[in-house]
């Protein structure tokens, strides 16, 4: 990971499992994160902050700058506001991490268009549209 010293980077689904190893690889190496979780189930019901700020917690214990929000990124209106967070908290928005994503317990065989589109192309579209919409953001979309 090259030196991310300020850098600012958003990324999705960051409350747990890989978004969270994302983050604090990315604050290790000198980013400031803006650590996105619904912290919903597994399936993608309800909402919770904490997951988000836990993540939060643990960059700024080991002396990192992290922000937490609760967007749900599938939701364009909710990933605009995700990203207009990032600029207001730290001025600029460089990596973008489209992490977040659900899980259907399916074949693909049995699983639906619909599905699919839940468990994926909505967590990514939103936001990636959001930032090209806003010049101050300056690099690429994962
Ligand atoms: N773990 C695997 O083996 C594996 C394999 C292939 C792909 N993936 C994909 O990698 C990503 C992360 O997987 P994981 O195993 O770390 O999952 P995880 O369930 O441990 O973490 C995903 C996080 O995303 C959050 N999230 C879900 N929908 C969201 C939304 N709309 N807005 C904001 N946050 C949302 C959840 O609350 C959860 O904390 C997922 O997109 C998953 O589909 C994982």
């Amino acid at each position: 990971m090259p030196n991310l010293t300020g850098k600012v980077a958003i990324v999705t689904g960051a409350g747990r499992g890989i978004g969270r190893a994302h983050a604090l690889a990315l604050a290790e190496a000198g980013a400031r994160v803006v650590v996105n979780d619904l912290g919903g189930s597994l399936a993608g019901q309800g909402n919770d902050l904490t997951p988000a700020q836990q993540v939060v917690e643990e960059i700024e214990r080991a002396g990192g700058e992290a922000a937490a929000n609760g967007a749900n990124v599938a939701d364009f209106a909710q990933a605009g506001e995700l990203i207009e967070t990032a600029l207001g908290t730290f001025g600029r928005v460089d990596i973008l991490v489209n992490n977040a994503g659900i899980l259907r317990d399916k074949s693909f065989a049995s699983s639906p268009s619909t599905s699919r589109d839940t468990s994926h192309r909505r967590g990514t579209r939103p936001p990636t549209g959001a930032s090209a919409r806003r010049p101050a953001t300056t690099s690429a979309a994962a």
